[in-house]
């Protein structure tokens, strides 16, 4: 994700842009940039907030009445200057800023450094944007043209938006995967990621689609395919108020978050499963292959939600790698002088990549010479730039405090490193990786399913939103989504939760147990099913109020249960994707019923960065 803002009109472009690109710093902000068109192309870019930005360039030539604009988020090339948006071509006549991922940027690049380009940035965008400039110096054709030539071998996300040193007024965008919209004025257009950057001038919009294309001036707009056919732009009237947008008219950015999670974790797989191939393409493992497929143990070290990532990791390495796993909190792993031996494998987890427990932790084993590997959402963050390798997971800023979309994002990146490693050391039959690829390709789809029917779930927060303490049972892979689940609800409403092993209880929290004590099972038909059913009966038979996360169709355990959450069958490797989605949204909901700040629930932090 990204804030993308363009302009063009009557009016001066940068105030419009810089004000558009603060609405839209809730996209991603770790650098800002913005290109302005005044007889000559003005790139002005800075690491950084908007404010960074705006400090930058003062006393400098800001003029002009067309300009585009940019929040990153980065995915390719770590924040740094150099690394932002806008970017200039090597011909230095074209300006463009991207939000989303080329995924063949690898090859596009090879073959134009074969043609004696160079680069300054270590982005893909900058590897399209000279594509697109190649393409239109070699062919001597339009910008218009050389982009629709260039997008039909492009890979991946994009919405792109350029400005040419040759045509002043005009503004040139394209996309497929990330949002674009047009806001339509008199005599002046505006280009937003939503529509926050031109809300307080106009409310008629056009929303780009995939595969189209827009030329726009002042007092023109062009919509086109990229089989070059002028299409009609829909214009609508939008009625939504600018606080709506900002969390995609979700009442908070926890729901909205949650609620993404069919993306993001589609994002996290993308350009890296291909199951049809039985192939997995993770760099950062390649490159590390020898040691971690040589690896004693491998440590899983991490924080808070980050830490049940890690857990659940525990149980998916040890069944595909057959590699002894342990899992650390970071905070204790630190400080009590733990045996490291060199060639361990340390996989820090975090999704902020700043969590001073995991930074320090990992500096510590890196000492002792074990091998980090980060598994981290922000990139360039600390933890990322201390490992040795890993893999991004893409799943965009976070916003609510309560870690949701981050969290299944790791438990997808996880996966396909166990199934990388298991490929490698060649501890899984081949047709067992190749079902599980499947399956996993189609968690996004099964998460959506879930989501599209979350009334059960509202009604069973409204019945238990006045209990004082609940209980979160699991066995196996969904053991930590028990204790995945307690926290989110401790977190977001305050009530008193704890997660066990659901074996666990007869040596003393079923003295907990009576008619008052809801008790959350998770529940789907794996291989535990059968022990986790007779566990649900000892608690009704105290009188336990039994609340369940079931596979659909499993009528045993609906029937046990007061209040059941279903999700839909996939291997109980992969369960914990789906089994936690209904737990993020009963904490969401019981906390909006007891009426928490659910977004910044009181005492936390997003990011702990401290001791
Ligand atoms: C989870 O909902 C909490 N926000 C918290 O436990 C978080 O997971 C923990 O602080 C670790 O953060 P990190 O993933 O950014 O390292
Ligand atoms: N992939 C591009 C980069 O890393 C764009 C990221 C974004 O959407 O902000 O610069």
């Amino acid at each position: 994700m990204c804030g993308i803002v363009g302009y063009t009109g009557y009016r001066d472009a940068f105030p419009v842009v810089v004000k558009g690109l603060k609405r839209l710093e809730y996209r991603g902000y770790d650098s800002a940039g913005i290109a302005l068109h005044n007889q000559s192309l003005q790139v002005y870019k800075k690491m950084g907030k908007v404010a960074d930005l705006e400090e930058h360039v003062v006393g400098k030539n800001i003029a002009g009445r067309t300009g585009i604009g940019h929040t990153r988020w980065a995915t390719h090339g770590e924040p740094s200057d150099r690394n932002a948006h806008p970017h200039l071509s090597a011909s230095g006549k074209l300006a463009m800023i991207h939000n989303g991922i080329i995924e063949n940027y690898n090859q596009l690049k090879q073959e134009l450094l074969q043609k004696g380009y160079q680069f300054i940035s270590d982005t893909d965008t900058e590897v399209l944007l000279n594509f697109i400039d190649e393409i239109k110096e070699n062919n001597h054709c339009s910008l218009e043209e050389a982009v629709r030539i260039a997008l039909k071998r492009v890979t991946g996300a994009y919405v792109i938006l350029l400005i040419e040193q040759d045509n002043p007024d005009t503004i040139l965008a394209a996309r497929k995967g990330s949002p674009l919209v047009i806001g339509v004025g008199k005599g002046e257009h505006f280009l937003g990621s939503d529509a926050s950057p031109m809300l307080e001038y106009t409310k008629e919009v056009v929303y780009v689609n995939d595969y189209e294309l827009a030329i726009i001036r002042p007092d023109e707009l062009i919509l086109k395919n990229l089989g070059n056919e002028v299409l009609t732009p829909y214009v609508q009237k939008l009625d939504i108020e600018l606080a709506a947008i900002e969390k995609g008219g979700f009442d908070h950015f926890m729901l909205k978050e949650i609620f993404e999670q069919p993306q993001t974790i589609y994002d996290c797989l993308r350009g890296r499963l291909d199951a049809q191939k039985n192939k997995i393409t993770l760099s950062g493992i390649e490159q590390y292959a020898k040691e971690i497929c040589s690896a004693n143990r491998i440590i899983m070290v991490a924080c808070g939600t980050s830490w049940h990532a890690g857990l659940t990791a525990e149980y998916i390495f040890e069944e595909c790698c057959r590699i002894n796993v342990e899992v650390e909190y970071a905070s204790e792993f630190r400080y009590r002088n733990p045996v490291i031996h060199p060639g361990d494998v340390i996989i820090a987890i975090s999704q902020s990549g700043e969590t001073a427990d995991t930074l320090v932790a990992i500096e510590n084993a890196k000492a002792k010479g074990a091998i980090i590997l980060g598994v981290v959402n922000v990139v360039g963050s600390s933890i990322a730039r201390i490992s040795h390798a890993g893999a991004y997971t893409h799943a965009g800023p976070e916003i609510g405090v309560a870690s949701t979309k981050a969290f299944t994002a790791q438990l997808a990146v996880l996966s396909m490193m166990a199934l990388k490693i298991a490929q490698l050391r060649g501890t899984m039959p081949a047709e067992r990786i190749s079902y599980l690829l499947s399956e996993l390709e189609e968690i996004p789809g099964k998460v959506q399913q879930i989501l599209n029917d979350i009334a059960p779930i509202q009604s069973i927060a409204e019945k238990y939103a006045a209990a004082r303490d609940f209980l979160y049972l699991g066995r196996g892979y969904n053991f930590p989504v028990a204790l995945e689940g307690a926290l989110k609800l401790k977190e977001i409403s305050y009530i008193h939760a704890e997660g066990y092993p659901a074996a666990e209880m007869k040596h003393g929290p079923i003295a907990l147990v009576d008619d008052q004590l809801p008790v959350v099972f998770v529940a789907t038909r794996d291989s535990y099913h059968e022990k986790v059913i007779s566990n649900m009966q000892e608690i009704k038979a105290r009188k336990g109020k039994v609340i369940a996360v079931v596979s659909e169709g499993d009528e045993t355990a609906i029937s046990l249960s007061e209040s059941a959450m279903i999700v839909p069958v996939c291997d109980e490797m992969l369960a914990p994707l789906l089994t936690v989605i209904p737990l993020q949204l009963l904490a969401y909901y019981i906390g909006v019923a007891r009426g928490c700040d659910v977004d910044k629930p009181r005492n936390l932090a997003k990011s702990v960065t401290v001791e």
